[in-house]
């Protein structure tokens, strides 16, 4: 049965609600099957340089990357709410390029709302995108593509001035429009204190557990990323194990002509062989 898809209004609604699951999504089969375990909302990451395309930092991604694969995760959501991450360099520069590039990943990639990393100073672009009809998910805290500048892939909002410059931040964000907001990689007292001060969901990651939903990339989650893995990431499965078990089984019969066998090879009636082998 077809499944009703989320809207922006229910994501608003989960305020102080039941939490809400949020996940990332870079292809077609993950997304399947995030969108079938229920999960409320499937975020296209930049991630994907670092999980997907193997390189060190998110800086490098770029709009093409982030569009060809939010039309792969968009054909496999029925019911989650599909958010992209808007990439290193595209709504930075400008506010008429953040707009353009906010409406190509809306209207090239059909996500249903873009993801951008900043506070207070940001406030004026993510305002002008929600002007222009494409709803907006926030992200302070730790963001990722201005790693370098925090000092790297560290806490962020530790002293009294830093936390109270993320809830300016946070306050920044609503105030521009944004219909929620990632915290990523903050003291879960501050994440909790940011929660009770906004009036949007807050996502967290790396935020403790009074956040009003969470976010986790993937690739963390299910064991399949190995170069690196934060303190807040729970691994709830392992399955790089059982892929690489099956993998090496495959080579052994490849090896040992175990594979393939008469179930998994086509036959031809006899006599058009007869016919081929007087044929040559
Ligand atoms: O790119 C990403 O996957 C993210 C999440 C970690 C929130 O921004």
């Amino acid at each position: 049965m077809q499944q009703k898809k989320l809207t922006i209004p229910d994501i608003k609604n989960r305020k102080n609600g039941t939490p809400i699951a949020e996940l990332t999504a870079y292809d077609y089969p993950w997304a399947k099957a995030v969108d079938a375990a229920g999960i409320d909302v499937v975020l296209v990451g930049d991630s994907l340089g670092m999980v997907v395309l193997g390189h060190p930092d998110t800086v490098s991604v770029t709009m093409d990357e982030m569009i060809h694969h939010t039309k792969a995760v968009v054909r496999g959501v029925e019911r989650a709410l599909v958010i992209t991450d808007m990439p290193f360099g595209s709504y930075n520069s400008s506010i008429p390029a953040a707009i353009n590039n906010a409406t190509r990943i809306l209207k090239e990639g059909r996500a249903d709302a873009v993801k951008i990393e900043g506070g207070v100073s940001m406030a004026p672009t993510v305002a002008a995108i929600v002007r222009a009809g494409i709803p907006v998910q926030g992200h302070i805290g730790l963001t990722p593509q201005t790693a370098t500048s925090l000092g790297g892939f560290k806490v962020q909002g530790k002293s009294a001035q830093a936390a109270k410059q993320l809830l300016d931040d946070a306050k920044a964000m609503e105030d521009a429009g944004c219909f929620s907001i990632v915290l990523e990689a903050i003291p879960a007292p501050l994440a909790e204190r940011i929660t009770q001060a906004i009036s949007i969901p807050t996502i967290g990651i790396g935020a403790g557990p009074n956040c009003d939903g969470q976010v986790l990339v993937i690739h963390d989650l299910v064991g399949l990323y190995d170069r690196f893995t934060p303190k807040f990431v729970k691994q709830f499965a392992a399955i790089n194990e059982p892929i690489a078990a099956a993998l090496a089984q495959y080579k052994v019969e490849v090896e040992s002509r175990a594979f393939p066998t008469e179930a998994h090879s086509f036959t031809m009636k006899s006599e058009e062989l007869d016919k081929l082998l007087r044929l040559y």
